[in-house]
């Protein structure tokens, strides 16, 4: 595979704990625990886990919304630091953030004309007037809101939840972007819609050769849709490898717990995994293996040590000591690695 777009090298964020019990000072949120990430060129990778997990943490850093705790986040290979000013805006030119409720993200008086004035304004400096106009047309009909004139006068509030999602994808592709980070995209939707804007973000990826982070709670429309899966809990990534084999082959108990959970019809011969409780405390997060404390193949060393991620096959990854005779840790964790 060529070079990965954007990378998540090692990446922790940690939120400091507010609140007006003294206790609370000094104690940090582990939102995200040294995860690492690639996304490629023309290729989707979901990102799945419960509510909390730290999806959407990683997304933003990925983004550069937050300054890190510790490690690097890498576009073509060099590392960014660009939270604000200049750099932040050449990163945003890049990278596009799509979130998951589209009337939250617009500013409601605001017409879509204006709206998708403004973001041509930034990302095509010098067009004005009759060009602008050509290129805001270009926007809608390549999201497949045509004729276009009839929804640029209109205000967000009438457009249906689907109509203003592909405005985003619309407004996103403003800047031609080499990464689009999709934050939840179609989880606000009405499932019958769900389905097109899913195609949509498909179609643009690969025309124009954009990576792709679909964030998404439902690891049955991973498969679907994305190319490579990753499998977050409490912070930290549990099992990686292509979307075919984590969600056909789960190995992580975590990952099997999912499947159990949200089954995929086409399915008939799913490990049923029963659930044995709720997401651990992010604040004092247990020790060794996070998900240890739910999980029914627990060991006495899942307590005390922290897994790294075990190789069973050609990009298949997962972090669980039930694989430690197994295979060899895998490469990024090897002492040779960089
Ligand atoms: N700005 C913040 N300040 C403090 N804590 C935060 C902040 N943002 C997120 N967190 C905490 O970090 C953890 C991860 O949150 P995050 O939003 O990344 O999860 P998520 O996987 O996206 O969840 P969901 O599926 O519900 O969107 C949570 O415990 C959350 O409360
Ligand atoms: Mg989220």
């Amino acid at each position: 595979m060529t070079a990965p777009v954007l990378e998540a090298v090692d990446v922790t964020k940690h939120f400091p704990v507010r609140g007006l019990v003294k206790r609370g000072a000094g104690r940090v949120v582990h939102a995200v625990d040294n995860v690492s990430l690639k996304l490629y060129s023309g290729r989707i990778t979901a990102l799945v886990g419960e509510s909390g997990s730290g999806k959407s943490t990683l997304a933003r850093l990925l983004a550069q919304l937050y300054p890190l705790t510790s490690g690097e986040i890498r576009l073509h290979g060099n590392p960014v630091q660009a939270t604000k000013g200049k750099a932040f805006r050449e990163h945003v030119s890049k990278v596009q953030l799509i979130l998951q409720d589209p009337f939250a993200s617009f500013n409601p008086v605001a017409s879509i004309a204006s709206t998708l004035r403004r973001a041509v304004s930034i990302h095509h400096a010098g067009k004005g007037g009759d060009e602008q106009l050509a290129v805001i047309d270009d926007l809608l009909t390549q999201t497949n809101l045509a004729p276009p004139r009839q929804f640029t006068q209109k205000f967000p509030h009438e457009l249906s939840g689907g109509q203003l999602q592909r405005v985003s994808i619309a407004r996103a592709l403003a800047a031609s972007p080499e990464v689009f980070l999709a934050d939840e995209p179609v989880s606000s939707l009405d499932v019958s819609i769900r389905l097109g804007i899913l195609n949509l973000l498909r179609r643009l990826t690969e025309e124009r050769d954009v990576a792709m982070l679909y964030v998404t709670h439902d690891i049955a429309s991973a498969r679907y849709f994305a190319a490579d899966t990753a499998v977050m809990y409490a912070g930290e990534i549990v099992e990686t490898g292509p979307s075919e084999t984590v969600t056909q082959q789960a190995a992580h108990p975590y990952t099997q717990l999912l499947i159990s959970s949200a089954p995929d019809p086409s399915r008939t011969d799913v490990k049923r995994v029963k659930d044995i409780g709720q997401p651990p405390s992010l604040i004092s997060p247990p020790s060794g293996c996070r998900f240890h404390p739910r999980c029914p193949f627990a060991m006495a060393r899942c307590r005390e040590e922290k897994p790294p991620p075990f190789e069973l096959a050609d990009g298949h990854t997962a972090r669980c000591w039930l694989y430690a005779d197994n295979p060899e840790p895998a490469a990024s964790e090897r002492p040779d690695a960089q």
